[in-house]
């Protein structure tokens, strides 16, 4: 079961645009990321790092390309995403099939030392809430003291009268860079389907899916806050924010 370089490459080129949809000013927030994770890591050889929710490698392969000493580990529970990403971004990370946030999911990461930095984009907002403490938890209990969890994700204000407004920075935001001039979501997976490359992945997908375990939650800064210091992070702050799309930095003490 695998995937010529040459339609990973499509369908990874085709996955980066259609996110563009999702997360306003999405290479931006990559590269804030990318700085954060720098700065945690500077001075310290083959930092170790972990991409939550990586889907084809995304943010993995731009982490790899700014800090080359870096280890990543990357890992997904979409055994299509994972095999773009192994195929199309190979020396990026090591990738891994593991479910977040359920019971053991750490233990296919075979981490062989503390964690410097975990970071995700657009993922963590799957977890519902009693997974996503659990895994705060976890990540807390994996990362070296000093160590971050970098989340780049859809964080709706706490003052739900002010949604509207944020929506409506992001929206135009996204016009003005042309962000919706591709296809959406459902499009890229329905185009995907009819490739018959991928017709086993979409079969091992379809067995990985009916196991479930995804809930869905969309928490305000200040709810992942409040979480994030009750499962055992010392500081955490936002360092970026453009209409909903954030990253929030949260530091183990
Ligand atoms: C919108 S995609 C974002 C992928 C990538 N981080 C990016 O920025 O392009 C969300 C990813 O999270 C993964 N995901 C969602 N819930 C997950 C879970 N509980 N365990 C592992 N992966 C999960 C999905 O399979 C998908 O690849």
């Amino acid at each position: 079961m695998g995937v010529s370089m040459a339609a990973a490459k499509d369908w990874v080129e085709r996955w980066e645009r259609q996110q563009q949809r999702y997360a306003v000013d999405r290479e931006e927030r990559f590269t804030v990321i990318a700085d954060v994770v720098e700065h945690v890591v500077t001075g310290r050889s083959r930092p170790l790092l972990l991409d939550l929710g990586c889907g084809p490698g995304s943010l993995s392969a731009r982490l790899a390309a700014r800090l080359r000493d870096a280890e990543i580990i990357a890992v997904d529970m979409d055994p299509l995403l994972l095999e773009l990403a192994r195929t199309h971004h190979a020396d990026a990370a090591r990738y891994v099939e593991a479910l977040i946030g359920t019971d053991g999911w750490t233990d296919a990461l075979e981490a062989d030392r503390p964690v410097d930095a975990a970071v995700s984009t657009t993922a963590l907002h799957y977890l519902a809430e009693p997974a996503l403490l659990d895994t705060y938890r976890t990540l807390a209990g994996l990362l070296r003291p000093g160590g971050v969890l970098v989340n780049g994700d859809h964080f709706p204000p706490a003052d739900g009268a002010c949604g509207g407004v944020t929506a409506h920075v992001g929206r135009r935001r996204a016009e003005r860079t042309d962000a919706h001039a591709t296809e959406d979501w459902q499009s890229w997976w329905a185009a995907a389907a009819q490739d018959p490359e991928l017709a086993d992945l979409f079969d091992a997908r379809r067995r990985v899916s009916a196991c479930g375990g995804n809930g869905s939650g969309h928490f305000s800064a200040a709810h992942h806050t409040e979480l994030l210091l009750r499962a055992g992070f010392a500081h955490v702050a936002p360092v970026w924010q453009y209409g909903d799309s954030c990253v929030l930095v949260a530091v183990k003490g």
